[in-house]
């Protein structure tokens, strides 16, 4: 049996076009191909741990559009709990997002009713955040949201997993409520203001990185590092395993959108199963990878048994 995670966040209508390469600015190129899917990285982290069994609450805002309409229907279909998705005046959140042939995508996000989403809905949720295991986060709501959620989060004995995505600055007190951060190599060298190693660096380098994030208060840091796979810095573990390289699963990528929110999602899955940290970490890692093999974000995410099979087989 495992642990309600509650996700609180963003849900936004994803408006994609494919194209063989992405535009420098100032520059217009011909996509190949148009669709608009369910998005939003909270709503992706909700449907992610769903698909792969996790008991999964998501509290948010949609507006009175069809695409909230789609929004609602594609998270309630995966299984999510979305008692505490609310309607607001303002519209859905959108998302732009130009994939190339790569896979690779640039997006640019515009809140909406996601920028509504307040403290006052996180104590409205008090429900479910009462019995949380795991708490998951990200940064397309306010700051002040993001820090009511890890407080209720923490306060109920919760896992808080926060990821920095998109990067912002965030205050002190957040970065202490965060058990787990989950962040790429870019917002991992922005947060600490120094670049960070690639994944052929050494376990001492990766250790002074660790060391980095202890200072900020920061225990346990999964950085996942695109296809090279990820590092698992644990702070919490004895010396000897304070540093865990996971491997890259090899996979042919159509599509990165949204890789990150399925590695988040799975993480949540497997620590709210009871899982230690490197193996929720090996496991995310395929789960993302996988991710990466369709189009979209959330009709894309693998279940548990997907992940499984290519676990057994690596
Ligand atoms: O992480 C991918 C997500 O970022 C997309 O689904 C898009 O909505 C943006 O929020
Ligand atoms: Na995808």
């Amino acid at each position: 049996s495992s642990g309600r995670i509650v996700v609180v966040g963003s849900l936004n209508a994803d408006l994609t076009i494919y194209c063989d390469r992405l535009p420098q600015p100032g520059e217009t190129v011909h996509g190949n191909g148009f669709a608009v899917n369910p998005g939003g990285k909270s709503a992706n982290q909700a449907v992610a741990a769903a698909r792969l069994g996790g008991h999964v609450s998501l509290v948010g805002a949609v507006g009175e559009d069809p695409n909230g309409a789609m929004l609602e229907a594609s998270v309630a279909g995966a299984g999510v709990d979305v008692s505490h998705v609310r309607t607001s005046s303002e519209p859905t959140g959108v998302a732009v997002i130009a994939v190339d042939a790569r896979g690779e995508n640039n997006i640019i996000i515009s809140a909406g009713a996601n920028g509504t989403l307040s403290p006052a809905d996180v104590a409205g949720a008090a429900d479910v955040l009462d019995g949380a295991a795991v708490v998951s986060l990200c940064l397309e709501v306010s700051t002040e949201t993001v820090l009511a959620a890890a407080q209720a989060g923490h306060d109920a004995g919760a896992t808080v997993l926060l990821n920095l995505s998109p990067y912002a600055e965030i205050p002190a007190a957040l970065a202490g409520l965060a058990d787990v951060l989950l962040v790429n190599a870019h917002e991992a060298a922005q947060f600490l203001g120094t670049p960070v190693p690639g994944a052929n660096a050494s376990v001492a380098d990766w250790d002074g990185v660790r060391d980095q994030f202890a200072r900020h208060g920061i225990q346990q840091v999964l950085m996942t590092l695109g296809s090279e796979g990820s590092v698992v810095l644990d702070s919490l573990a004895p010396a000897a395993s304070r540093v865990t390289l996971v491997q890259a699963t090899a996979v042919a990528a159509v599509d990165t959108t949204g890789a990150g929110d399925a590695f988040t999602g799975a993480v949540a899955v497997r620590l709210a199963a009871g899982d230690a940290l490197a193996d929720a970490a090996a496991f995310a890692s395929v789960a993302a990878a996988l991710a990466t093999t369709r189009k979209g974000t959330q009709a894309a995410y693998p279940v548990a048994a997907d992940v499984e099979r290519r676990l057994r087989s690596a």
